[in-house]
């Protein structure tokens, strides 16, 4: 066996190495640039990583699900302070992109044609996990089956609140049978017997210390997807100001009334009441 001075081996003919363990061929050889333009590398890297961390997101979410849902709520709080964490890392990455100038990413923008972050698949199986159900871009995946079919399970199936929810039910909380037996297809709305709960837990922390707990952490998730949405936005309006979207939206009017969206309401509204 071939060792180095320092005892570390290097004789790895026979052995998974690093790279193959983490396939970092196929993960390195991901990076096509279509223009030739130098700042196209830094566009393609930042959007992957998103990508790579959203996959981590889904994967802590659905977890947390499972969890609440068996009333084991420890280890979600461990999942959702993990999602958390990881929106900081991708709030950080909008400083790396804006050091791209407008100018230079006029140079390869048409090189993208109508490709736009909001045909991001993984970007909406979050947003239907966390709640927030937009039946019209279920069309856009439909070229690809097994995407389709994903992405449509996601949005039939009860999100992360909706479990939230039925745990305030299950701890002798009243909500509405309606709020309990919704259509999942549909977005949460805003409902008088779950803020009331919320209300209640907020009152009297002591006696609902898991569910306060269980509160505050759907709040900081929120909270960082508001403040990933923001980010988004100004620094689209930093390097492409008003013009469309290549996805053909209105560009950053659009991304502004998307902020106006809000996954957890009853968690929000109460703030102003106790
Ligand atoms: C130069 C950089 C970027 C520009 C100019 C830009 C621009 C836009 C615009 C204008 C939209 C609205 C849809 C459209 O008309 O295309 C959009 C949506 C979106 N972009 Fe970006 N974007 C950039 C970087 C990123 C990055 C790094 C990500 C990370 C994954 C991302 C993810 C998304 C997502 C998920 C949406 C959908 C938002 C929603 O519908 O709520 N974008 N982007």
């Amino acid at each position: 066996m071939d060792q180095s001075e320092h005892g570390i081996r290097t004789d790895f003919k026979e052995d998974m190495t690093y790279g193959d363990y983490l396939h970092l061929e196929k993960l390195l050889d991901a990076q096509q640039e279509l223009s030739g333009h130098h700042d196209e590398t830094l566009f393609i890297i930042i959007h992957q990583v998103s990508e790579l961390w959203m996959k981590l997101i889904l994967h802590e979410l659905r977890a947390a699900i499972r969890h609440i849902d068996s009333d084991d709520l420890q280890p979600a709080f461990k999942q959702l302070a993990r999602v958390s964490k990881i929106q900081e890392q991708i709030i950080k990455a909008w400083d790396v992109l804006a050091t791209m100038t407008p100018a230079e990413y006029m140079e390869f923008r048409g090189a993208l044609g109508n490709a736009s972050g909001f045909q991001s698949f993984q970007y909406r199986l979050i947003e239907f996990t966390l709640g927030y159900k937009t039946p019209h871009v279920l069309a856009i995946y439909e070229k690809d089956e097994k995407l389709h079919e994903e992405l449509l399970d996601a949005y039939r199936s009860p999100g992360l609140y909706d479990a939230a929810i039925r745990k305030l039910a299950r701890s002798g909380f009243t909500i509405d049978l309606d709020v309990l037996d919704r259509d999942p297809e549909e977005s949460h709305e805003s409902d008088a017997s779950v803020e009331e709960a919320w209300k209640e837990v907020y009152r009297n922390t002591p006696r609902h210390w898991e569910l306060y707990q269980l509160a505050e952490k759907l709040v900081d998730i929120e909270d960082w997807m508001q403040q990933w949405r923001f980010r988004h936005m100004k620094t689209v309006e930093r390097i492409i100001g008003f013009k469309k979207g290549t996805g053909g939206s209105s560009g950053v009017s659009y991304l502004k009334r998307v902020l106006d969206h809000s996954f957890f309401p009853e968690l929000w509204a109460i703030r102003s009441e106790l």
